[in-house]
């Protein structure tokens, strides 16, 4: 049996997940690292720190029974009000256990303010029911005490193998239009970087809430065109301009009172870099 210098069991939820997976693949030689995935597929059904949860259906306290683990990283998916009451029992087993929650939240937490980029102490208020969800965990794991908990609110996640960087290339192949944003200002990061900044929040027992973007902003449409030069030779590429809004809209997380050391952090152009790879 493998020896793990750390006394840390982690189960990842959602680890079947882009995120969810890349964090699974950083943590996997360095703890006791279960995960849980809703589709059977053969890869996870054949591995034994893996146990099939539909949050919809199945009680998540079952699966903490069965991993009993010292750190919780919840990058699910799936029905808000079924999230909710699982996260409820996570809060109940982190008060009752020596255990702690890694929630991966969202800037769209703040996607009801636009004309700032946000920071880890500003007022949340969302007008997206997505962003009402984030926010409504968020404040329920606030209450906890507060070395129980680390909120992680991200930006767009790239990576080459993001969800949405396959989206941008199937409408490349298909020769159909790419949506871009032109007033949205926003940070942006990646898989990687994120993954090394979550090893890092658990090694170093952090807590609290990180804005884990990148250190600078971009405009969703440069950016996006930026993205399809860096992957593609075609000239001739179909953009769809969607105006949300008259004017700028920030949606932008930004540290500034819990920042990570300077390795950790990422720009723009670095993120670039990264699709590539
Ligand atoms: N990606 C981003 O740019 C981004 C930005 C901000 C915040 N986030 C947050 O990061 C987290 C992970 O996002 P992601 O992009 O990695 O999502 P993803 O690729 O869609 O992965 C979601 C994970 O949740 C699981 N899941 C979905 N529905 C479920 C259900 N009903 N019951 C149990 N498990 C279910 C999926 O399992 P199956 O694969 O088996 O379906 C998968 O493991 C989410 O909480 C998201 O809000 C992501």
């Amino acid at each position: 049996m493998k020896e793990y210098s750390s006394k840390h069991r982690i189960l990842i939820l959602g680890a079947s997940g882009f995120i969810g997976n890349a964090i699974y693949k950083e943590l996997l030689g360095y703890f006791r690292t279960f995960g849980t995935y809703r589709i059977p597929k053969k890869i996870f059904e054949d591995n034994h720190q893996f146990f099939q949860y539909n949050v919809e259906e199945d009680d998540v306290y079952e699966v903490l029974k069965a991993t009993k683990p010292t750190i919780i990283i919840s990058c699910l998916r799936g029905e808000f009000r079924a999230q909710t009451i699982a996260h409820q029992h996570i809060a109940e087993y982190l008060v009752e256990h020596n255990c702690k929650l890694i929630f991966l939240s969202s800037a769209n937490v703040f996607d009801a303010y636009s004309k700032y980029p946000s920071y880890e102490l500003d007022k949340t208020l969302s007008g997206s029911i997505y962003g009402h969800f984030k926010i409504k965990i968020e404040n329920m794991l606030l209450r906890l005490p507060k070395k129980k908990v680390a909120i992680v609110r991200l930006p767009m996640v790239l990576g080459s193998q993001s969800p949405r960087l396959k989206e941008l290339k199937q409408h490349l192949q298909n020769k159909t239009a790419i949506e871009i944003f032109p007033n949205i200002i926003m940070n942006v990061t990646t898989d990687s970087k994120l993954t090394q900044q979550i090893h890092y929040i658990i090694n170093q027992d952090k807590y609290g809430i990180f804005h884990l973007g990148s250190t600078d902003l971009v405009h969703h449409d440069d950016y996006f065109k930026d993205i399809v030069e860096q992957i593609t030779s075609k000239n001739e590429v179909l953009y769809k301009h969607v105006y949300t809004t008259n004017e700028d809209r920030y949606l932008a997380v930004l540290p500034k009172f819990n920042k990570l050391p300077k390795h950790l952090e990422i720009t723009s152009t670095e993120v670039l870099e990264d699709l590539t790879k």
